[in-house]
């Protein structure tokens, strides 16, 4: 994945020492960030026991995909992310979900990307991941390729950074083709936003 020096966020994902360093920060924060998974969880349409395959992008340990895999009793999730030292942290942390995820590997900010991930999905999700890749046209295109990732009648959540804003980040899902985008939750510099595929 590129390395961008950006002294306010700099990120070394491939980097094992930094992905557990993050991680073990990170750890302080859980019980900060289950109000928000929650939500996620009750915005999705489905009932508890349904049986949804939901794909986590930039999924991480899996910290939002653990949530949805408890919240969700029958539900499945794919793990995407770019990095092999968060899927190998996750494997060994969801070990007592085995069998109900896996990580595929590749790098969102590469057009195609969704190629290599078979969907589709009841549900697509992802926490503080997409910002990561800068460049307001990647974000963009992200949410173009997510969009053939859904299944009819079901929805992308994105729990993110927003920059850029929030209303242009609204008018990218419905450009992608989404419908009912809203904003679930608005933190400021953080928001929770979705939309519908009808
Ligand atoms: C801040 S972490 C969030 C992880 C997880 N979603 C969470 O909420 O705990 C960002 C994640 O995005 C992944 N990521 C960053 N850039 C990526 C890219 N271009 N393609 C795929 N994953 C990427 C990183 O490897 C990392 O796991």
């Amino acid at each position: 994945m590129p390395k961008i020096s950006d002294p306010w966020d700099h990120h070394d994902w491939d980097s094992r020492k930094y992905v557990s360093q993050w991680a073990d920060r990170q750890d302080l924060r859980e019980a900060d960030r289950e109000k928000t998974f929650r939500l996620m969880a009750k915005i999705l349409p489905y009932d508890k026991e349904a049986r949804i395959n939901v794909l986590d992008l930039g999924a991480g340990y899996g910290a939002l995909a653990q949530f949805l895999l408890n919240y969700f009793s029958n539900g499945v999730v794919v793990c995407q992310d770019g990095s092999e030292e968060m899927a190998k942290l996750g494997r060994k942390r969801m070990k007592c979900l085995k069998g109900r995820f896996k990580y595929v590997l590749c790098d969102f900010s590469k057009q195609g990307w969704s190629r290599k991930i078979k969907g589709p999905f009841e549900a697509v999700v992802s926490s503080i991941a997409i910002h990561n890749v800068r460049s307001p046209d990647i974000i963009r295109a992200i949410y173009c390729e997510t969009f053939s990732l859904v299944k009819i009648g079901g929805c992308f959540l994105n729990f993110d950074r927003m920059t850029p804003s929030l209303k242009i980040q609204m008018n990218w899902l419905r450009e992608a083709g989404f419908e009912d985008v809203k904003c679930f939750w608005d933190g400021g510099r953080r928001a929770l936003l979705g939309g519908f595929k009808k």
